[in-house]
């Protein structure tokens, strides 16, 4: 059996190496990972690839940044030879990145197999990126792994035959699985007293000064409670100096590896985010997640987990902020499948399909 992963933005890399481990495991397997370069700064990616102790890509496209058009374009026109050479007989694509989809696209022109971990995922909000993403990509995927059911019936709801889809769990919580002792014991040496930690990097609340501003205006009120930790993403970072907003009482950092960012996450009073796996992670740590989001494509984590959708109602932010000081935050519980086996139930199904 011939698989070829493709990777190309943080979020995809801990969602890849359980999966290439899991597969490592399994006899007569040949595995060879590309990476897109979607996101190319060392502390978006190369530091990702030593903890997470995934090989070194056999090929990187080095895309780089672009207009939507333009880096989906050029992850086709850089991947098409290399999927041509390789033949493999499955491509695994992660989540819902540009990579994601474009490496998917390229796949089905060419008859070649896709596999999509994290399918089934809707916000259904044809204004994020992302939504388009998932819906091209679930559309041309031979192999859907869902982590949670409502996976499950989004799929079917859009006529995707039940034999395509595996409801296998969370690959993110197997790799925050191994990786905890890990993040414990870098913990001990760091995090002390309360704080919020913050992560913002969504066009929709970084791009408009005004939004942006907002959000900015109401973490540095958020201070006079408890410390705000910010390890920024390099587009919020940009956006911040562009429009020159001060921000000095929170403590900025810059993007944290994998193991560091977990050991804040645990300890944090409270986690204001608006990524995705943050609010999967969080659930998980039974940690309290106020998502500075409209919606979410992972209902699982507000049905069942901690997480709260804060929108940019910032008095909502407050009440929510107060009630986790108090210690009346939302409890929740960790959903099915989230047990960091999800990795090795794909290789069982990889296995079962294709050999
Ligand atoms: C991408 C994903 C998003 C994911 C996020 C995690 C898409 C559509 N979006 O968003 O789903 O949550 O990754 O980080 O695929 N930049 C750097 N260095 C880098 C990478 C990016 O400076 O290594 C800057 C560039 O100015 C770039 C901007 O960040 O233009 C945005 O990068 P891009 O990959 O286009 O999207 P993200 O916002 O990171």
């Amino acid at each position: 059996m011939h698989i070829l992963h493709v990777v190309g933005a943080r979020p995809n890399f801990m969602k890849a190496a359980p999966v290439v481990r899991a597969l490592q495991r399994r006899k007569g397997v040949k595995q060879v990972l590309v990476h897109t370069g979607q996101h190319y700064d060392a502390n978006m990616s190369d530091v990702f690839f030593q903890q997470l102790g995934i090989p070194a890509p056999d090929v990187n496209l080095a895309v780089g940044s672009g207009s939507h058009a333009r880096q989906t374009a050029e992850i086709m026109g850089r991947f098409e030879p290399v999927l041509l050479q390789v033949k493999p007989d499955l491509v695994l694509v992660y989540g819902d990145v540009n990579s994601t989809a474009a490496a998917a696209l390229v796949c089905a022109k060419l008859l070649i197999k896709v596999g999509h971990v994290e399918a089934g995922l809707r916000s259904f909000d044809r204004a994020m990126p992302e939504e388009i993403n998932r819906l091209v990509t679930d559309q041309l995927s031979d192999l859907l792994f869902t982590p949670s059911q409502d996976g499950n019936q989004n799929l079917a709801r859009e006529g995707i035959p039940p034999e395509k889809i595996h409801f296998v769990g969370n690959v993110m919580i197997d790799t925050l699985v191994q990786l905890l002792p890990a993040a414990i014991h870098v913990g001990k040496n760091g995090q002390v007293g309360r704080y919020a930690l913050v992560t913002l990097h969504r066009p929709s609340n970084v791009d408009d000064p005004r939004v942006l501003k907002r959000i900015l205006e109401s973490l540095l009120a958020v201070t006079e409670d408890l410390a705000v930790v910010f390890p920024v993403h390099p587009r919020t970072r940009q956006r911040i100096a562009e429009f020159g907003i001060k921000v000095d009482q929170l403590r900025l950092l810059d993007p944290l590896p994998y193991v560091e960012f977990l050991a804040w996450q645990r300890s944090a009073a409270g986690v204001i985010t608006d990524s995705g796996g943050i609010q999967e992670e969080t659930t998980y740590l039974q940690v309290p997640c106020l998502t500075l989001r409209e919606n979410t494509e992972r209902p699982i984590t507000i049905t069942q987990g901690t997480n709260v959708l804060i929108g940019h109602d910032m008095e909502k932010l407050r009440n929510e902020l107060a009630k986790i000081l108090a210690g009346h935050a939302k409890k929740g519980s960790v959903p099915p499948r989230w047990d960091g086996h999800a990795s090795e139930r794909i290789a069982d199904v990889l296995v079962g399909n294709l050999e």
